[in-house]
């Protein structure tokens, strides 16, 4: 089965499996089919992180975060006055926005460490072609969604052109034809994934860059490297749970929050209850902290994820929150550990007939990430320096405060919060696999369900629909959803001092597959977004 947020997309994975393939062979498919039909945020573009369980066992994490151009510096995103530049040239829109893609690099890698070996690079990657030369048919959503964001598409010719129709459009039900994309792809499955970072492809970025001020060079493209790493791993009530470690935040902030609620009993709390909520919120607040404090690129800075992953700290940590009374994000700063240990995004999970698991989320950041397409390549490229600290101590897109571990430095990877986590029953067989979309709010999306499956019972779609909140430090604010608190819930917890979003808004959306104990899949997509499991 492939959950993933296009059936098109869900398909290809599907098909590629049937004539032989891996869960590794498929999610590579998937990610390059996503990156045609679902542009704003799959991508060829962008980066990643991909975590693997073979069906006898063995864990894999795979890294394929955009790395900074080598000409990027600490101040670069700083105007002379010391102030964080926004809008063009600044972190989120432009040419300077983009780190150097992982994606092709990553699937690379994953596809020669991991794939059956039944299937060759081309045969992942011409399935798209089609798609893209031939297009598809426009849903509502993606037709008004990029006009939704003309007011930066439209500054990039190529942008313009592909997305907004030159300033005219597109409706639903209109074909959407990317050829540029598919002469990139078509290049890309000729001659293999190093044509992106070394062949007419790579040049046609590099040279685009330097016409726009952009900062990637063919030798930053060329030096791009994935890299393997070993996951996260650590247990709530006895489950192991697999996710990724550093440079995402995500495996540790969550771990950390479901490591400090492990202590109370959830269940008898309720699922939409006031106390579950306030706990929730008090142990995200500190582990959101220590983000802040302690987390980047564990190859330029060093992530105490040992520490911060352990019960023992938990305890600590936990030891500080009243069960009835809020503290605020002022109060809470970053923890106690020894830090040598010596030592807008979109996810998809693809489970193969015999049980090998791929959970993967890769981003080009916001929404159409930069804005930009580069030229005659049909590439939208990620804004995603916006992940670092442009100003320690200062707000980025997210709201985010980051601290100077995660400071723009050249060949580094920005800190990420994406989620792609694996969830083992207590046997050690799988039990569900689960990723989200939506920059910080990904690690509460994702551990609510891991909450949700474990605490509450719930099958992976109600886990996934379920309504949640999210509390990331700072701001100190409290967010939540619509239909999701109910007014006297809302008076409790103001009760107790905390300062609640004035208005709901959906937080993340995820996809999801559970196995069940007789082996059949059970895939879900998150009723916030669209999407498609598809299985044979
Ligand atoms: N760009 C969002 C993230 O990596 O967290």
């Amino acid at each position: 089965m492939v959950a993933s947020q296009h059936e098109l997309a869900s398909k290809i994975g599907v098909e590629v499996m049937k004539r032989g393939g891996n869960a590794v062979d498929a999610a590579i498919a998937v990610g390059i089919a996503l990156a045609v039909v679902y542009p704003e945020a799959g991508n060829i573009g962008g980066g990643g992180f991909m975590v693997i369980r073979f069906k006898d066992g063995r864990t894999r994490a795979i890294d394929y975060r955009e790395m900074a151009p080598a000409a990027a510096h600490r101040d670069i995103f700083v105007d002379r006055d010391g102030n964080v530049i926004r809008g063009e040239g600044g972190s989120t829109i432009g040419y300077r926005a983009s780190g150097v893609p992982g994606t092709i690099a990553g699937f690379e890698m994953a596809l020669a460490k991991f794939g059956s070996g039944k299937l060759k690079w081309r045969d992942l990657i011409e399935p798209s072609i089609p798609l893209a030369n031939d297009g598809y048919v426009l849903s509502h959503r993606l037709a008004s969604l990029a006009e939704a964001y003309k007011e930066h598409l439209s500054k990039y010719p190529d942008s313009n052109r592909i997305f907004l129709n030159n300033g005219k459009f597109f409706k639903e039900g209109d074909l959407f034809k990317q050829p540029e994309l598919g002469a990139t792809l078509k290049r890309i499955a000729d001659k293999g994934p190093r044509e992106f970072y070394e062949g007419e492809t790579a040049k046609m970025i590099a040279a685009d860059m330097k016409a726009n001020n952009g900062l990637i060079t063919l030798e930053d493209l060329k030096n791009y490297k994935a890299k393997e790493r070993a996951p996260i791993r650590g247990t709530y009530r006895g489950h192991e749970i697999i996710s990724m470690p550093p440079p995402s935040s995500g495996g540790i902030v969550m771990l950390q929050v479901l490591n400090m609620l492990e202590a109370w009993d959830i269940a008898a709390m309720g699922h939409n209850s006031a106390a579950k909520y306030h706990v929730l919120t008090e142990a995200s607040r500190r582990a959101f902290a220590d983000r802040a404090e302690y987390m980047a690129d564990p190859d330029f800075a060093d992530v105490p994820t040992v520490g911060l992953i352990s019960k023992e700290y938990a305890a600590g940590r936990r030891k500080g929150i009243d069960l009835k009374k809020a503290s605020t994000s002022q109060q809470i700063k970053f923890g106690e550990v020894a830090v040598s240990e010596g030592q807008d995004t979109t996810h998809y999970t693809v489970v193969d007939p015999e049980g090998n698991v791929v959970s993967n989320t890769y981003t080009i950041n916001d929404l159409y990430g930069s804005r930009v397409t580069i030229k005659g390549t049909g590439v939208l490229m990620n804004d995603e320096m916006d992940d670092f600290a442009a100003r320690p101590g200062m707000p980025n897109l997210f709201g985010l405060v980051q601290g100077e571990r995660n400071k723009v430095e050249g060949g580094k990877r920005p800190l990420s919060s994406m989620t792609p986590t694996i969830v083992l029953r207590k046997d050690g067989s799988v039990w569900f696999a689960v990723g989200a979309r939506g920059g910080p709010r990904i690690i509460s999306a994702v551990m609510q369900t891991v909450i949700n499956v474990i605490d509450h019972g719930m099958n992976i779609q109600q886990a996934i629909d379920s309504p949640r909140i999210h509390q990331q430090w700072l701001p100190d604010q409290v967010l939540h959803e619509p239909y999701g608190l109910s007014p006297d819930t809302i008076d409790i917890l103001r009760g107790y001092g905390h300062k609640l979003a004035d208005r709901p808004g959906n937080i993340a959306s995820a996809t999801g597959i559970m196995i069940g104990a007789d082996g059949v899949r059970y895939g879900a997509i998150d009723s916030r977004s669209d999407g498609a499991a598809v299985g044979f």
